[in-house]
């Protein structure tokens, strides 16, 4: 028997096998039980013991050497087909790439809007205590005015219970105006973006928690006029290519004396609104009331260290939220915050 020569033509057999089907017959023909390596030791029996002693260890080695050059034979050919399957003509998978929610996109273009008016972006916590929230703001405690924010108090050790120390989650983002002043001095104006929390039920147009604008500019002769030149760049650039009408408002903040509330109508606004439908009109063309607003109150200057006989401003809230709902006509606040994919998918 001549094992090297066996071997050979087995070898040249593989490397023209077409795909691994063809290796895998090919393996069974001979390493197979019936196959052609099995019937050579079959035939052993007849050779003179002599013989036998030589060859059978060889063949036992051809047997073996042959199995490691299937399986890695096999291997190739596998990976070979795959290769060969794939259409490199064929037009590629869409990848699905991922995207901002609203409130991040109504967020940044805010903030390019003030950029582009040369307001700066400042943030403050969201943790905050008693006295940013409210008393520096001339809400003192037991002013009727604080129940115009529900709140979230935090647990605390009973024994302090000053307003400095006393914590709560911001009711709004006008805090952010004393602890700027306190550090700086004017002329400035700033943004102030942020999450706000509300201890109130919600519906369709309220969540416990939200998003407001602080705006705040002061100097030595910033006007009511200021602000309105201020908030209607603003509400233009927002609502791109509509003509808004404006009105104001009076209002009532303890913050700021005169208050007032901003008001706007917007031509092709129909079909869902913010506060389901219930406005005077009851659908398009209403009158939508975006913000409150006024000039700094002069106690609100005092507690910032400032003195008031020297610096006027303006100072403003904008929920985000409900700017995002207008511009996208969406009709229930809770659907920023329900992580539903078939309503973020849509942005
Ligand atoms: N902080 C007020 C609110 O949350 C909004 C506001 C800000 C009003 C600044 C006037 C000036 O309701």
């Amino acid at each position: 028997m001549e094992i090297e020569k066996i071997k050979k033509e087995i070898v040249l057999e593989m490397d023209n096998a077409a795909d691994s089907a063809a290796v895998e017959k090919l393996r069974i023909k001979y390493l197979g039980r019936n196959g052609e390596i099995n019937s050579l030791f079959k035939k052993l029996k007849d050779l003179p013991v002599a013989e036998r002693r030589k060859i059978g260890p060889k063949l036992q080695s051809l047997k073996s050497e042959l199995g490691a050059l299937f399986s890695n034979r096999l291997e190739v050919s596998k990976k070979t087909s795959v290769a060969a399957s794939v259409d490199l003509t064929a037009p590629a998978k869409k990848v699905s790439k991922g995207h901002l929610h609203p409130l991040t996109l109504v967020d940044a273009e805010i903030r390019r809007i003030f950029l582009g008016l040369n307001f700066s972006v400042v943030e403050g916590p969201e943790v905050e205590s008693e006295y940013y929230n409210f008393d520096a703001l001339n809400v003192p405690a037991n002013h009727p005015a604080r129940e115009m924010w529900d709140t979230f108090w935090l647990k605390q050790e009973a024994r302090d219970k000053r307003p400095e120390t006393k914590l709560l989650l911001r009711t709004h983002t006008s805090p952010v105006q004393i602890r700027y002043m306190e550090k700086n001095n004017p002329p400035f104006q700033i943004i102030v973006p942020g999450k706000v929390f509300r201890y109130e039920a919600t519906d369709a147009s309220h969540e416990v928690n939200f998003y407001q604008l602080e705006g705040l500019m002061v100097g030595k002769n910033v006007s009511l006029a200021n602000f309105k030149f201020v908030v209607e760049e603003f509400f233009k650039k927002f609502f791109r290519g509509q003509k808004i009408e404006f009105r104001y408002r009076p209002g009532y903040f303890p913050f700021t004396e005169p208050s007032v509330e901003v008001i706007i109508k917007l031509p092709a606004h129909g079909g869902a609104l913010p506060d389901g439908g219930r406005g005077a009109s009851g659908g398009e063309n209403r009158w939508l009331e975006v913000m409150g607003a006024g000039m700094v109150h002069p106690k609100v200057f005092e507690y910032a260290g400032y003195n008031p006989r020297d610096w006027q401003g303006f100072a403003f809230g904008v929920g985000i939220d409900r700017l995002a709902m207008i511009k996208y006509k969406i009709p229930d606040i809770r659907m920023f915050y329900s992580g539903d994919l078939r309503f973020i998918k849509q942005f």
